[in-house]
């Protein structure tokens, strides 16, 4: 096999769009234009990564498993003591203002990030955090490159580990993301796209930003789910396999079953399901990627169905 040495993409490269240069941002109750769009150097965000965000795809003017979204954000904000004094409705409206004011009603992205506010000191303390919360909320045109979907990403493992719950629980989906960030370096020094992270017991458990699942014989296996972001995607493809008789299993695995499975996939809001070319330079099956083939028709349904649903529930 000729070594493929083209240039690192990443699992959330995107159509190049210029329009992405003029797009209005939500900053604390203000819509302003993309170079207005600032927050404090004292920031906790910035300071700390002491802030918490989610990543929201838009479709037919509806936020897709906005529902699944917001249980994350909320969950992870109780758990870091953040009260924001808004619902979900409240962020549901933010996140509709911001696509109205750009005119996009599908094909975007949103990342919202809410963090503890500005400080009245260069410290760590979250009580100096007197004037928050900070919330923006980026939405951008977005169309994943089509690229990726045929090529597949190239995976190499890391030396950077996932950590263990009592430390920095991977469930937050903080602004921190030093440890993933990590990974990612580890992984384009070592000439992968992305890294492949083993869990403290040396089992395989996630990429540096998505979800991790392998198909082996027909079956489709995915981490235990201990050390890994609880990734709405993943959540979402593990139900489809149930409700389509494809055999699934959260379980521990290694890189030895890895390297052998028949085809490899990552999941994520941004590009649903990925397909993996190769880890660590060892080719992932023949190319034929039936069974990924199948869940990303799945997946399209279902992201048409509940998009749907959820546009007459709203009315
Ligand atoms: C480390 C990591 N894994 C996986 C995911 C995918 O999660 P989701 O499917 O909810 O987008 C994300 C996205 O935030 C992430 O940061």
């Amino acid at each position: 096999m000729t070594p493929d040495t083209s240039p690192a993409h990443t699992t959330h490269d995107a159509e190049a769009d210029d329009r992405n240069d003029h797009i209005k941002i939500y900053v604390n109750g203000d819509i302003v234009p993309k170079d207005q769009a600032v927050v404090s150097v004292y920031d906790s965000g910035f300071m700390l990564g002491d802030g918490m965000w989610e990543g929201m795809r838009l479709y037919d003017g509806e936020w897709a498993f906005f529902d699944a979204h917001m249980d994350r954000l909320f969950n992870s904000l109780k758990s870091v003591s953040l009260e924001i004094g808004l619902g979900p409705d409240d962020i549901r409206k933010i996140l509709d203002d911001t696509a109205a004011a750009n005119g996009m009603t599908g094909d975007a992205h949103c990342r919202l990030m809410i963090t503890r506010g500005r400080k009245a000191k260069p410290f760590q303390h979250p009580s100096l955090s007197r004037w928050g919360p900070t919330i923006v909320a980026i939405v951008e045109h977005s169309k994943p490159a089509q690229s990726l979907s045929a090529k597949g990403i190239r995976l190499a493992t890391v030396p950077q580990v996932r950590g263990l719950p009592m430390s920095q629980d991977a469930k937050y989906n903080s602004h921190s993301k030093l440890n993933c960030v990590i990974a990612c370096l580890q992984a384009e020094q070592a000439g992968a796209d992305e890294g492949l992270m083993l869990d403290p017991h040396g089992f395989v458990n996630t990429t540096n930003a998505c979800n991790f699942f392998i198909v082996r014989r027909g079956e489709v296996w995915t981490s235990t789910g201990d050390y890994c972001m609880n990734g709405v995607t993943r959540q979402n493809v593990i139900d489809l396999c149930r409700a389509n008789d494809i055999p699934v299993f959260e379980k521990n695995f290694s890189l030895y079953e890895a390297y052998g499975a028949d085809e490899a996939f990552l999941t994520g809001t941004f590009g649903a399901q990925t397909p993996v070319a190769s880890i660590d330079g060892k080719e992932i099956g023949t190319g034929e990627r039936p069974v990924t083939t199948r869940i990303r028709a799945l997946y399209k349904e279902l992201v048409a169905r509940t998009v749907a649903e959820q546009k007459t529930a709203r009315g």
